[in-house]
Parts: C-alpha cells; structure tokens; sequence
C-alpha cells in the first residue's frame, strides 16, 4: 500500500457527503449525494433510510474513485445528522421512515416527559432535556401513535448508525451521538438504567456504544464490492455532526469553542470535565475525544434568516451582493434590531412558538440596514447561546469560526464584533467529513489520538479582530436585543397559536 487514504462520510439532513483524507489531513476529493426530506404533515420531517443507502454508497465510493486510490483507503469514519429515530426490525429491514432531529411532532410527549420525571432528574440522568428532536420523545410518539410497530421493534438506531450496519453488519454508536438520544449518560459515557426503565426501551434494542475513535465495525465483503474497497478495514464508531465538525476545526481542548453558521447555528464548546446546564438550556454530551465533554447551543434560524430574507424580498440579488451591500450600513444597523427566531428558538429559549421580528423600522432604514441588522441579530443570537453555555461555568477562550456564513467578510467581522473577540477562521470545506475521517485514520492508527490527528490537519486560515470602534453601539444594541424576547413573548405565542390553527 503506497500513502493511506481515509474516508469520512457525513450522513447530512440534504444529502451524504464523503471526503476522501490523506494521512496529512489533507482532502483528496468529495462527493455528494442528495436525498429528499419528506414533510407529510407541517412540522414533521423524515427520510427513508433506504435513500440514505444509496446516497452513502454511492458518496463513498465516488470519493475513493475520485481520490484515484481505492486500494489505498484503510479506513472509513461515519458521523450525520444527530437525534433521529431508526426503527428496524429482527432481520434489519427499516420499520417506517425514520424521524428526524427537525420533526417537531413530539411537544406533546416532551412535555410528559419532563412532567413526569421532572427537569431536575432529566439532567441528573442524562445531561439534558428531551428535546423535541431527540429519540427519546420520538419513542414516546410512536409507543402512542403507532405501537404495532414498536412490538416488531428489534433495534433503534441513529441515522449514521444504519450505515454502519449496511457496512459492517454491526450494530453500534458512540457517546457523542448517544448523547443526543434523550436516554444516555453523558456524565458516565453509558446508556442511563434509569431513562430505558422509565421510557420502558429494551436494552436489547440499543447498539453497543464506544469512543469515537474506536473501531467500531468491519467493511463486509458484499460492502466492500459495492464500494470498490477492500474489505475488513475499519469503521471508526464517529460522532454527531456537531462534535465531528469540532474534532476537524480542531476544538477539543478546554476553552476552545466553534461558531459555526449554516442554515442553522451552533456554538459548540470543549470541555475537560463535564458539566451540564441545570436548566437544560444547552445540550450537553461526550465529546469525541475520549474522556472529554461538550456543550452547545443552537440558534435555529441562522443562515436561514438570510436565505428567507434573500428568497422573500430580494430574490435578484446574490448573498455576495446583499451582505457586501450592507456594508454601507453603520453597525447597530440604525437602531434595527432583528430576531431570528423564524423557526422557534433552541438556545437560550427552548421555546418552539418564538416567532421572527424586525423592530425599529422607520422610513430612514433601506435595505443595506435590514440585511446587516439580519446578520446582527443571529450573531446576537449565538452570543446569547455563548452566554448559557459559560453559565454552567464552561470557558469560551478561543473562538473559531466555521460554516457558510464565514463566507461573508461582514458577518465574519459583526462575530468578532459581536462577542467582542478575536474569531479565528476555519477553511472551507473541511466540515464533519473531514473530522469523521480523521476519527477513521485513528482508529486505524495512523495517529496516536484524535488530539494528534486534528493538530496534523486543522489549519485556520486567519484571525478577525474585533473592531474597538464597533463595541459600544453593539453593547448597546444587543442590550436591547435581550429585552424583546421577553417583551414579544405574548404575541409572538398568539401569532403560533393562530398559526396552528391556519388563520
Ligand atoms: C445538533 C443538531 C444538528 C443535527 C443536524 O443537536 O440538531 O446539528 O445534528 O445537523
């Protein structure tokens, strides 16, 4: 075998994308594959895992190829979208499509669940609330909706796990994505005795769990023959999209965080011990360096607050266009002050019925303002999730920047503005594919520990400093920004219900 090759594959909510890595970090080549997100009803989201076979097969053997060295790949990292349902039966066939992190059906079982358990035990047990997009309040709905499924139930997993079994034949997961289920340990890195008892799962029905940099599998040899790979080469047990995004930008040490903005936002922060927030208003997990922890928080709408307003008012114009248009506009935006919460809002708020708002609209403001106060407000936003995160007394020290909002030079220097420190960026590309991968070239050793990996290939490409000019109006605006939540409250829950009710 000449230079080793590693594939990463990230199992995404549009598609699966597989980055074919060198034992340098470097990506060789990518490839994508879409699948269709189906929405039977408003608010519901799900994919036939079978779709997520085709996709992954043909992304990772489109890599390899097109990396040119199949015979050369050693290993194969898995990491996806988190928290969705898998439902199989005894011989493995898919039960229903599986529901995703997006479906919002559950609020009525996440309720019961923190009425019954109560928060102070759910973050006891687990480190977290059941989220609507969790497994844990998926079962519940199924268990309510739809039990003679549940009774030919042999096996739940988590997205990337399907195609661990359709590659391995093995049945298993890691603490990372684990933690998103709503009935792991996060604290202990194993299932919780207590949740499976009270959501009344069958151990049998869970994968084995490991470290992420474990083996975790084998390439079957029918597998292996569809991907044009040898077979027997290890399939690292991976992470969540998120942590696997961490581990490729590099933030695995205490004090480093990653801003990443897509059409969603994340702040994710490292941690060498756990903590949790007693709140759950941050999700907190194992991270997938062994014996390290995380904690995030999610701003729901934050690419997407531009992609709405781009798509709704200014459809003409490129991304590039609108925010090197909104350059012209002062920060603070002329007192304009938007909140993204177009989809309800995650962190601070974990309310679902937060609606979006413009506020201190005059006839002075044109469209330059709007878009900036746009890129302000989400900014404003992760700041927000920042700050519930070092409440639980975690530390954000280094901040790194990520996603296709770092894209655009002003969001990039609003961030840095924003939160009022140096962002450091990340390159392009090298999302949780690349961290999947360089979780596959330990477990097949070519690193010592994913700490080696990740300071072999993580290169930031530049720093933005925060603009001393920019902070005192911001300060100022993002103020005013906290007092609108609670002030919008009212109306925006009047504007869900009318919503639900289709008026
Ligand atoms: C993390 C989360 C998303 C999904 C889909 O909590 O909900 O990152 O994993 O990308």
């Amino acid at each position: 075998m000449s230079a080793p090759l590693v594939l990463g594959l990230d199992l995404g909510t549009t598609g699966a994308r597989a980055a074919a890595v060198d034992a340098s970090g470097a990506v060789r080549a990518v490839h994508e594959s879409a699948y269709p997100l189906h929405t039977p009803r408003p608010g519901w989201a799900e994919q036939a895992p079978q779709d997520w076979d085709a996709a992954a097969f043909d992304a990772l053997a489109a890599a390899a190829a097109r990396a040119g060295r199949p015979a050369d790949v050693c290993a194969i990292g898995l990491t996806g979208q988190m928290h969705g349902l898998t439902l199989l039966d005894a011989a493995h066939r898919p039960l229903r499509p599986a529901l995703l992190w997006c479906d919002l059906r559950t609020a009525p079982q996440r309720r019961e669940l923190e009425d019954s358990l109560g928060v102070p035990a759910l973050i006891r047990h687990t480190g977290n609330l059941p989220l609507e997009g969790f497994q844990s309040p998926k079962l519940a709905w199924v268990r309510a909706h739809e039990p003679e499924l549940l009774a030919r139930t042999a096996h739940v997993l988590l997205p990337k796990d399907f195609i661990r079994l359709r590659l391995s034949g093995e049945l298993a997961t890691d603490v990372s994505d684990a933690s998103g289920t709503g009935y792991f340990d996060a604290a202990a890195r194993r299932w919780s005795p207590a949740m499976l008892e009270h959501l009344q799962i069958d151990p049998a029905w869970l994968p084995d769990v490991r470290e992420s940099v474990e083996p975790a599998g084998r390439l079957a040899p029918a597998a292996a023959r569809r991907l044009g790979l040898r077979p027997g080469i290890p399939i690292a047990a991976g992470a969540g999209d998120q942590p696997a995004g961490a581990v490729a930008a590099g933030i695995l040490a205490d004090g480093d965080a990653l801003v990443t903005i897509g059409s969603s936002g994340v702040v994710f922060a490292a941690a060498r011990t756990y903590a949790a927030a007693p709140d759950g208003r941050v999700q907190a997990g194992a991270h997938a360096a062994p014996g390290t922890w995380c904690l995030m928080g999610v701003t729901q709408a934050a690419g997407l607050s531009l992609r709405w307003l781009r798509q709704t008012f200014a459809p003409a114009a490129s991304y590039a266009e609108l925010t090197a248009e909104a350059q012209a506009a002062p920060p603070g935006s002329r007192g304009l002050l938007w909140l993204p919460y177009l989809q309800g809002e995650r962190t601070p708020h974990l309310d679902a019925d937060a609606r979006g708002a413009l506020i201190g609209l005059t006839t002075a403001h044109t469209r330059a303002d709007v878009v900036r106060a746009v890129l302000e407000g989400v900014a404003f936003s992760l700041r927000d999730a920042a700050a519930a995160i070092a409440a639980t007394g975690a530390r954000l020290r280094r901040l790194h920047l990520a996603g296709g909002g770092a894209r655009s030079p002003l969001w990039r220097q609003i961030v840095a503005d924003v939160f009022h420190a140096p962002v450091r960026l990340e390159p392009e590309g090298r999302g949780p594919a690349v961290g999947a991968a360089l979780l596959g070239a330990v477990a097949a050793g070519l690193f010592a520990d994913i700490q080696e990996a990740s300071a072999a290939a993580a290169r930031p490409r530049g720093t933005v400093d925060p603009d001393p000019a920019a902070a005192p109006v911001l300060r100022d605006a993002y103020a005013r920004y906290r007092r609108l939540y609670p002030a919008l409250t009212p109306p925006s829950h009047a504007a869900a219900a009318a919503q639900a009710a289709g008026r």
